[in-house]
Parts: structure tokens; sequence; C-alpha cells
């Protein structure tokens, strides 16, 4: 007799639409009841494998399982794992699948999810693989617009800063497609555009997007602002991240062209791009986007393990 198939969170598009609305009902509703889910997942482990840094991710997870009642286990960077004796990602994924119920996994390669979620016998779910996809941010950032906007369709969205290597942005668009009418304007320097397999989907789903240089110029069209860090790690030359780092950073001057609800996003970490004074500006939501991602990573790990909460 065969059981259910394990099922892992890898890309965003792994959900359906209906599933992630299903999703985020069920972050919402965890949001109004939290009391209701104390115990949903007692007697139960999160692995988190975290071979790159992250602060928001790895612990909104663990704070996701602590909230849910189960417990959690891991590694912060791969130094601290077998990873650094020359352990495979295939035979880490096979102990752990004997030690946990379910696993985050962040790693520095494109693709070692995927790796993970082919040998793992729980479900696996994609925290970052380089600068490919960032699935459960783009979870996050869905729930934080629908829930302060009221929809997934209709607006126009700036995505800015570093669309080259943020895969945070790269996940979002993908997202984004699926919804009716979503408008796309792209501002980066010519070094940090968005690559070319984006754009290229985009005008195969005939699909409109802008690009351009300019933040101010644009702004004021804008109903969300997603503004992105420049990624140190991901440059090959120090040069050229220090010639880039600054290009754009949002400050008062520049929100007073904004409209008066266009919202900010960030998935954060902020290093320069946002001026700390608009952190006190009603439209800032970077903050409140990080608490959504606790809510709809509880919903994930729910989702995952098959446990439902009347
Ligand atoms: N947004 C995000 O992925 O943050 P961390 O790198 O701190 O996890």
């Amino acid at each position: 007799m065969q059981g259910n198939p394990i099922r892992h969170l890898m890309n965003p598009l792994d959900f359906t639409v209906e599933e992630l609305d299903r999703l985020f009902d069920l972050a919402g509703d965890i949001e109004k009841n939290p009391d209701k889910y104390r115990k949903a997942c007692e007697g139960k482990k999160l692995a988190t494998c975290f071979y790159e840094p992250s602060t928001r991710t790895r612990l909104s997870f663990e704070a996701a399982m602590i909230n849910l009642g189960g417990e959690v286990l891991g590694f912060s960077e791969a130094s601290s794992s077998s990873a650094s004796k020359g352990e495979s990602v295939s035979d880490t994924i096979r102990v752990i699948s004997c030690y946990a119920d379910i696993c985050a996994m962040r790693h520095p390669k494109e693709g070692a999810a995927y790796v993970a979620a082919s040998k793992s016998l729980i479900p696996v779910i994609n925290a970052g693989d380089g600068g490919h996809q960032h699935p459960t941010q783009t979870l996050t950032d869905l729930l934080t617009i629908r829930s302060l906007k009221g929809s997934l369709s209709n607006f126009t969205i700036g995505l800015c800063g570093d669309l080259k290597f943020g895969r945070t942005v790269h996940s979002l668009i993908n997202a984004l497609t699926r919804y009716d009418n979503v408008r796309f304007v792209f501002i980066s320097p010519e070094e940090l555009r968005v690559p070319d397999y984006i754009t290229d989907m985009l005008r195969n789903k005939g699909i409109a997007y802008e690009e351009v240089i300019s933040l101010e110029d644009v702004i004021d069209k804008l109903d969300i602002l997603y503004m992105t860090r420049v990624q140190r790690e991901r440059f090959f030359n120090e040069e050229d991240y220090v010639r880039l780092k600054d290009f754009y950073i949002l400050t008062k001057s520049k929100m007073d062209k904004a409209s008066s609800d266009m919202l900010i996003l960030h998935p954060l970490p902020r290093v320069n791009e946002i001026s700390v004074e608009i952190d006190e500006d009603p439209r800032a939501a970077y903050f409140k986007q990080a608490q959504y991602g606790v809510y709809v990573r509880m919903a994930l790990i729910l989702t995952l393990l098959g446990i439902s909460v009347d």
C-alpha cells in the first residue's frame, strides 16, 4: 500500500493559486487566533539546515514551529555541520530524515534544495538556493500584499535595486505573473538588470514590464515599491560592489513624490537602500512583512505535514 507522497516546497509555483489562497487564509486565521494552533505540532520536529547566513528565514521558521508546539534542531552554518568534512547534501538529508519530520534548507548553490528533496524521506522547504529562488520569502511577500492591499491583482509594482542576483525578486515576479493586471517596473543600474530568462518569460506570457534606471522618474506611478539590497556575497569583485551598493537610497524627499498609499516592502536585511528616517512613514511595511513571515511559515508547516486544526 502506498502512503501519501511527500510534498516539498522548492518554488512558489509548486502551489496552485487556489492552494495559495487556502494557505493565506490559514495564515490569516493563525494571526487572528494564535491560541488555536499552540499544540498543533506537538511531538513534531523541524530541522533548519542553513549552509548560508540568515536571520529572518531561520528564526521565523524556528518561531513558527515553536508557536505550533513543536521543537526545532539544526545548524546555522556549513562550518558547524559535517558539510565541512565533505558530506553531500544527499547524505545529510537522508540522515536528517531520521531525526526530524520536516526540514527547511538554505544553501549557496542553486538547486541544492532540489537535490535534497529528491533524496528526502520528509518534506523539504527551499529556504533560499543561491541566486535562484526563495519561495518562503515570496509567500511572505504575497501574504503581506494581500493583507495590506486587499488583493493580489490590479497594481503596479516597482522592483528596485539588485534585480540580477536578488533571488527574492526572481521568485516574486514568477509568482505574481499568475494574478490579473499586475504591471512590473524594473528599476536597476544597467549591470544589475533582471535576468533575460525572466524578461523572456514575461514577453512569452504577454505581461507588460518596463525597465528604467531612475527611481525618481517612476515612483509616482507605483502602488508597491519593493526595495532590495545589492547582494555583496554574489559579486565577483569588491570594486563593482562598492561602485553599485549605494546606487539607490530611498529618502524622505523621494517619498514626497510617491502616492499616499504606496506600500514600501523589503525582504531585509537592509544595508543603506532605505534611509532609517523612512521607518516612521506609515507606508513602510517591511517590519510588518517580517511578522507575516512567521504566520505564513506556520501555515506552510501545517500544510506540508498534513495537519489540520478545527
Ligand atoms: N529575507 C531573508 O531571507 O532574510 P535572511 O537572509 O535574514 O533570512
